[in-house]
């Protein structure tokens, strides 16, 4: 069984974007820049955020976080998004989700660049994706590929089931393992809350990918021996045994399901990290677009 290390995939991401940005600072050009905004204090999206930061600063990126409190208008949020569009120094521009309920969220990823659309969440951007144009792929599915390209997983001619049909992680997903592309090739069946018969299609997957953020609901009896599991879920679950007084949760049973693969992602450890190099590709394609 491989452990699909998401430590070992994103540290050779990020190696090869800090020598690009060494190149940069050798040749006294600009870096890429990152802005991530972050509307009031949700703890985990405040965790993601920082961690986003502080990958933007190792790999010699420049970074800014903008906060707004969990009140602000929705207007200021689209000024604020407006005035970053028009700025030559920002590279991409990335709205942490979820958003407060008063902001509408299709709103505010339309106001984004697509030029800038590092998350791409923008329909330009996923309408270029589902034609198999060049475009920013959301960073998650991105990390995935950069994972299975990392460990020379074979995907063509696979069969893939996809479970969860979110904007962000399964429904682009679910179009890039059935695209014309190296980690593609794969009969899709993309999976949600209305497939009656969800065990037994798992059952004959060559490779699942986990992302409806229902912790350890993947078990042994759904998974065929020999499968490549991706685990996309990250739930804080309540644990007063843990310091921090929660445990990250998968959506997959790690410990019983794991046995039965040939290669299976860990969580934590696992796609939280590629999510973040695919983050900072995308932002290094940005800068090289709009100012390379
Ligand atoms: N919330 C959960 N995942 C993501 C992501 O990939 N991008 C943004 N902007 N928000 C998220």
């Amino acid at each position: 069984m491989i452990l699909l290390d998401g430590k070992i995939a994103s540290a050779s991401v990020k190696e090869e974007l800090k020598s690009m940005t060494d190149a940069l600072v050798e040749a006294g050009k600009p870096l890429p820049h990152l802005v991530a905004i972050l509307i009031g204090n949700n703890g985990a999206s405040e965790t993601y955020v920082a961690s986003k930061v502080k990958n933007c600063e190792e790999t010699g990126f420049k970074s800014t976080l903008i906060r707004f409190e969990q009140q602000v208008d929705e207007a200021e949020l689209l000024a604020k998004i407006e005035s970053l569009n028009q700025d030559d120094d920002v590279d991409g521009i990335l709205v942490q989700l979820p958003l407060p309920q008063h902001i509408s969220e299709q709103k505010i990823i339309e106001a984004i660049h697509p030029a800038k659309d590092v998350d791409g969440f923008h329909p330009s951007s996923v309408g270029k994706l589902v034609q198999g144009l060049p475009t920013f792929v959301p960073a998650t599915p991105y990390g995935i590929l950069l994972m299975l390209a990392h460990f020379n997983i074979p995907t063509k001619g696979k069969h893939a089931v996809v479970i969860g049909r979110s904007n962000i992680v399964g429904r682009p997903m679910s179009i890039l393992l059935s695209s014309n592309i190296p980690q593609g090739n794969c009969t899709v069946t993309l999976c949600h809350s209305h497939t009656p018969n969800l065990a037994e299609l798992c059952l004959q997957a060559d490779i699942i990918v986990a992302a409806l953020g229902k912790p350890e609901f993947v078990t042994p009896h759904m998974v065929k021996d020999g499968a490549v599991v991706i685990d996309v879920g990250i739930t804080r679950v309540a644990d007063t045994t843990a310091k921090k007084g929660f445990r990250i949760k998968g959506d997959v049973h790690f410990e019983s399901v794991a046995p039965k693969c040939s290669a299976i992602t860990p969580v934590p450890g696992g796609v939280g990290l590629m999510t973040i190099a695919g983050l900072l590709k995308n932002t290094m394609q940005a800068y090289i677009n709009n100012r390379g």
